[in-house]
């Protein structure tokens, strides 16, 4: 019940955000950060330690879609007369996703077979929940595009989508191969959790940045739902 109201509220902090050329190019910058993301750290895509070539070569091919994303999304800030912006620490939800996420998987060089698999699946795992977190707002943010009309961006968006939808696929079948289904469920959940934390953390402070940012853009009953919704996941943030 809860949930489904939030989501009404997003659908509508979407199409809000689409209608306005400033607010929109500060979502699409904000989208641009996280496919830049793995190109600050030194730990995502550990390519060199995939145990099967289909494996390095999907990994190799998720890094470069992240990067043509990046580039993507760029193009379609700029088209729309706007300056790109960057963005880093808490305003990128891969940096948030991390902070709630106990484990780290970087991969030590002394680390027998089996502790090399399970940091791989671990890094899998993490990049499979964010990918459906993405995924589940991109796919707001393409209702929103096709019904204001803004269609370099939807387009921009659709397929950006069908490279995440693969993304979620092949980092959930890598999982289980890498460590057996037992291990797989239990590594899945820590970083779902992971997610379900920093998806609350991400929105409540991202409302809270838009309103301090563009208050004079929406109407009062718009602003007083975004703070309810911001006030109600910071709420919800705390319980997970
Ligand atoms: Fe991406
Ligand atoms: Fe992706």
């Amino acid at each position: 019940m809860i949930d489904r109201g939030v989501e009404a509220i997003k659908r509508a902090w979407h199409r809000d955000l689409v209608a306005d050329p400033a607010t929109h190019a500060w979502v699409l910058s904000l989208y641009r950060a996280g496919e830049l993301y793995p190109d600050t750290v030194d730990d995502y895509f550990p390519v060199a330690h995939a145990p099967w070539p289909w494996l390095a070569e999907a990994l190799a091919r998720h890094r470069d879609d992240e990067r043509r994303h990046g580039g993507m999304f760029a193009r379609a800030v700029k088209l729309s007369g706007h300056a790109v912006e960057d963005f880093a620490g808490d305003d990128v939800f891969n940096h948030v996703i991390r902070a709630q996420t106990p484990t780290r998987w970087r991969v030590d060089d002394r680390d027998g077979p089996d502790a090399r698999r399970l940091a791989l699946a671990h890094f899998l795992a993490h990049a499979h929940h964010l990918e459906l977190r993405v995924s589940r707002s991109l796919e707001m943010h393409l209702e929103a595009c096709e019904q204001g009309r803004a269609a370099v961006a939807a387009k921009v968006v659709s397929a950006v989508l069908a490279d995440e939808h693969r993304h979620i696929g092949y980092t959930r079948d890598a999982v289980r191969e890498l460590v057996g289904d037992a291990a797989a469920r239990a590594v899945m959940a820590h970083h779902r959790r992971a997610e379900a934390r920093a998806d609350l953390v991400f929105s409540s402070r991202q409302v809270a940045r838009f309103l301090a940012r563009f208050e004079a853009r929406a109407t009062p009953s718009r602003k007083a739902l975004y703070r309810m919704c911001a006030a109600m996941q910071g709420l919800a943030a705390r319980a997970v």
